[in-house]
C-alpha cells in the first residue's frame, strides 16, 4: 500500500518536532482528518469504523451536533475566565457529579487530564493521612507525571522512578494470568487478601490511600472477579484507608452496568477520579471526594484551565447526550453481543487466548499457544495493520502489548459489531496465511 504523500510528509515533520516518546500506531501512520458518529476518515478520504474512540474518550461519537452546538455557542460567548470567577457550567457540572455519586462524595476539583486528576487525589489523601504511602495494583496505569507514573504497575510506562510517593504494589486480580496460578473461584480471591498482607507487612500501617481502576485500561481491560472490590473495601475500612477509584476509562456508562465502574462492583469509594470520555474529547478531568478529604488542601491551589467554561459546557452536553440516548444500556446490550461474537472468532483463530470485558470495554488477548499463554505481541501488530487496511481501527494494550483493546463510541450498534467481526475474521486469517 502506498502512503499518501501528505501523510508521509506529516510523519517526517512529527518526528522532527515532537518528543520521541509520542508514539504512533501503524507502520504508515495516518492522520484522522474528520469524524462522523462511529466513523473517522483519513487524509485520503478513506473511511474507518472507529472501535478505539481516541482511547475510550469519544464516548458519544464524532461530530455530534447536540454536543458541538452548545460548545460553539459557548466559544462565541466567552472562552476562558479562570476559576477566580464564577463559572455557571462548572458549578452545574459539579452538582451533576454529586448527584451521580454516593452522598458522601460532595466536593469537586476540575483538571484538564486524568494524570492531573490522579495527582489531585494523591495530594488530598497524602495530606489528609500525613503519609506518602500508596497501595496500587500491578498492571495499573494512572498517568504520566512523577507521582502518577510511579503509581502505575507496568515497567514499559515507568519512564522515571523518582517519585514523591512510596508505592506498595498488590498482586493483580488478573484471572487469565493469575499471579498465584489459581483458578477462580476456588482461589478464594488470594488477590483481594493480598491487600491485607501488603498493609500488614510492607507499610507503616498508615498508608494514604489504595488506588485502583475498576477495570484496568492500559493494562489490557483486566476486569477483576465480581467480589474483588467488596473484599478489598472491607479490608481498607478496617484499616481506615481511603479508596481512590480511578474511573478515567470506566466512567460515563462505558461498562454498560452503571455510570461508574465502582457501581458495577458494588462499592463506594472515598475519591473518584475522572477524565477521558467526560466531554466526548474536549480535555477535562477531575476528582470528587468527601468533604474531609477535599478540605485537606489548606494552602492556595488553582488550576487555570480546570473547570473551563468550554470544557464544562461540553461535558454537560455530553452527559445529557449519554443519558437521553440511553447509551449506557446500549453499551451493555451491544457489548454483550460483541463479546459473544468474539468468542465465536476464538473458535476459528487459536491465536485468541482470552476475550473479556464489560459493556463496550472489551479485550482480546493474543497468545502464541493457548497452553503456555506466551504473549503474541507480533500477531497483534499484524492484525492491527490488516484491520486498518480493511477500514477498522482497534487499540492495543497490556503489559506485553498483546491485548486488542476495543472501546468504540457508546452509540455503536450490532451491525457495526458485525462489520468489525468480519474485518477481524479476515485479518486473523490474513496473518496466518502471510
Ligand atoms: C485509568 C487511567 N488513569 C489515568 C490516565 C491518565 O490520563 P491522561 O492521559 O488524560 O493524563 C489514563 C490514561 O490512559 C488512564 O487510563
Amino acid at each position: 500500500m502506498t502512503i499518501a504523500h501528505d501523510a508521509a510528509e506529516l510523519l517526517r515533520r512529527h518526528r522532527e518536532s515532537l518528543f520521541p516518546s509520542v508514539g504512533l500506531f501503524y507502520d504508515e501512520p495516518i492522520e484522522l482528518r474528520r469524524g462522523e458518529r462511529q466513523y473517522v476518515y483519513d487524509g485520503a478520504g478513506k473511511q474507518y469504523l472507529d472501535f478505539f474512540g481516541g482511547i475510550a474518550t469519544v464516548s458519544s461519537g464524532h461530530a455530534i451536533p447536540e454536543i458541538n452546538e452548545p460548545v460553539k455557542e459557548q466559544l462565541d460567548r466567552i472562552t476562558h475566565t479562570s476559576t477566580l470567577f464564577l463559572i455557571r457550567s462548572q458549578i452545574e457540572l459539579a452538582e451533576r457529579l454529586r448527584a451521580m455519586t454516593p452522598p458522601a462524595l460532595n466536593k469537586v476539583f476540575f483538571t484538564n487530564s486524568g494524570t492531573e486528576a490522579n495527582e489531585a487525589a494523591f495530594l488530598i489523601t497524602t495530606l489528609n493521612r500525613n503519609s506518602n504511602e500508596l497501595i496500587a495494583l500491578r498492571h495499573s496505569y494512572h498517568g504520566r507525571s512523577f507521582a502518577a507514573i510511579n503509581a502505575s504497575g507496568q515497567t514499559p510506562w515507568r519512564s522515571s522512578t523518582l517519585s514523591p510517593l512510596h508505592v506498595h504494589y498488590v498482586g493483580n486480580p488478573y484471572c487469565y494470568r493469575c499471579p498465584w496460578e489459581k483458578t477462580y473461584p476456588s482461589c478464594g480471591l488470594l488477590c483481594a487478601r493480598d491487600v491485607e498482607a501488603v498493609i500488614r507487612t510492607t507499610t507503616s500501617g498508615q498508608p494514604a490511600a489504595f488506588v485502583a481502576e475498576p477495570i484496568q485500561g492500559v493494562g489490557g481491560f483486566i476486569a477483576p472477579p465480581p467480589e474483588y472490590f467488596v473484599m478489598v473495601k472491607e479490608i481498607l475500612d478496617r484499616h481506615g484507608i481511603p479508596f481512590i477509584s480511578d474511573e478515567v476509562q470506566t466512567a460515563w456508562g462505558r461498562t454498560g452496568a452503571a455510570d461508574w465502574g465502582f457501581q458495577a462492583y458494588h462499592v463506594e469509594p472515598d475519591v473518584v477520579v475522572f477524565a477521558k470520555g467526560m466531554a466526548n474529547g474536549i480535555p477535562i478531568g477531575g476528582v470528587i471526594a468527601t468533604d474531609e478529604l477535599a478540605s485537606a488542601i489548606r494552602s492556595l491551589s488553582l488550576s487555570t484551565f480546570g473547570g473551563n467554561p468550554v470544557a464544562t459546557t461540553a461535558a454537560l452536553a455530553n452527559l445529557n447526550y449519554i443519558a437521553t440516548h440511553n447509551l449506557r444500556e446500549n453499551a451493555r446490550r451491544v457489548g454483550d453481543y460483541l463479546i459473544a461474537r468474539l468468542w465465536e472468532l476464538a473458535e476459528r483463530h487459536p491465536v485468541i487466548g482470552d476475550v473479556r470485558g464489560m459493556g463496550l470495554m472489551v479485550a482480546v488477548e493474543l497468545v502464541r499457544d493457548r497452553e503456555t499463554k506466551d504473549p503474541a505481541a507480533d500477531a497483534l501488530l499484524r492484525v492491527q495493520e490488516e484491520a486498518k487496511r480493511r477500514g477498522l481501527i482497534i487499540g492495543r494494550g497490556g503489559l506485553h502489548a498483546n491485548v486488542i483493546r476495543i472501546c468504540p463510541p457508546l452509540i455503536v450498534r450490532e451491525r457495526d459489531v458485525d462489520d468489525a467481526i468480519r474485518i477481524l475474521d479476515e485479518s486473523f486469517a490474513a496473518i496466518v496465511n502471510d
